[in-house]
C-alpha cells in the first residue's frame, strides 16, 4: 500500500546473518527492495557465535540464524525457511559407491573437513555424530563454507554443509550430495531480535515479507536437489 511505502521510503535495514544464510539473504533483500524502493541495506555475515555477540551489542536491526540463542539471551524468533544440512563429497568419492543410505559410521571414518569453533553448522553435525557415539575423523578446520567446498573438490575430505551452499553451481557439478543415515539435518532459519526492542517500520516490514518467502525458498531447495522432497 502506498501509505506503507511512504512510511519506509528512507528506511535503513541492517541485517546480521549466519554464513549459511548469505546464499539467500541477498535475493530476499532484492525482492524486498523492489517492493519498497529507497531502502539502504547492510548485511554482516558471520558465524553463529559472532552473530549472537552482535545481537547482544545491538549492532543490527534483525538477525538470521539457524537456531535460537540459548536461554541467556532473551529474543523474539520467527522461523521462516528451511536450511537442511547434508553430506557433500567430491564427485566419484569412494563413499559415493557405498550402498545408500551411507552409514554415519562410514562418514565418521572418512577424512572430514570441519568448520571453525562458533559455527552453528559445526555444532549441529557434532551433535549428530555424538548422538550415535561417533567422532568424525577431522583432517582440517576451515573458517568458511566456500573454502570447505574447494577443499572437498581438491580431494582433501568430505563435509556436512547447508544445501543452500550449492545454490549457484547446483548438485550435478563437482560436489555430490549423498543419502546417508541421519541426514539431512533439517534445520530452519529464524529471524531474531532482542525481546523488548522496538523494531523500525522497515524491520517490521522485512519480517512480514520474509514470512511469505517460505515456499519460494523450499522450492528453490527442491529444484537444487529434488530428492530433498522425501525429507521436507
Ligand atoms: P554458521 O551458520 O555455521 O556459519 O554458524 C549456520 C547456522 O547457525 O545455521
Amino acid at each position: 500500500r502506498i501509505a506503507d511505502r511512504k512510511g519506509i521510503r528512507r528506511g535503513r535495514l541492517r541485517l546480521g546473518v549466519v554464513t549459511t544464510a548469505k546464499y539467500i539473504a541477498p535475493e530476499l533483500l532484492a525482492a524486498f527492495g523492489a517492493r519498497y524502493p529507497g531502502i539502504e541495506f547492510s548485511m554482516n555475515v558471520n558465524n553463529r557465535d559472532e552473530i549472537i555477540t552482535r545481537l547482544r551489542n545491538n549492532q543490527d536491526d534483525l538477525y538470521v540464524m539457524g537456531q535460537i540463542p540459548d536461554n541467556d539471551v532473551d529474543v523474539e524468533a520467527f522461523p521462516f525457511a528451511d536450511n537442511p544440512l547434508t553430506i557433500m563429497v567430491n564427485r566419484g568419492h569412494p563413499l559415493a559407491r557405498t550402498p545408500s543410505p551411507v552409514p554415519l559410521a562410514a562418514i565418521a571414518e572418512a577424512p572430514f573437513l570441519i568448520r571453525e569453533f562458533g559455527s552453528g553448522t559445526r555444532h549441529a553435525y557434532l551433535n549428530l555424530f555424538a548422538e550415535k557415539g561417533l567422532k568424525p575423523n577431522i583432517v582440517m578446520e576451515l573458517g568458511s563454507n566456500e573454502a570447505i567446498k574447494h577443499a572437498i573438490v581438491s580431494g582433501l575430505g568430505v563435509s556436512i554443509l547447508s544445501i543452500h551452499c550449492l545454490a549457484l553451481e547446483g548438485t550435478s557439478g563437482p560436489i555430490q550430495i549423498l543419502h546417508a543415515e541421519g541426514l539431512p539435518i533439517l534445520r530452519k532459519w529464524y529471524l531474531v531480535y532482542p525481546r523488548g526492542r522496538r523494531l523500525s517500520l522497515t524491520a517490521q516490514k522485512f519480517l512480514e515479507f520474509s514470512a511469505t518467502q517460505q515456499d519460494f525458498i523450499a522450492r528453490r531447495l527442491i529444484d537444487l536437489w529434488p530428492d530433498l522432497s522425501r525429507y521436507l
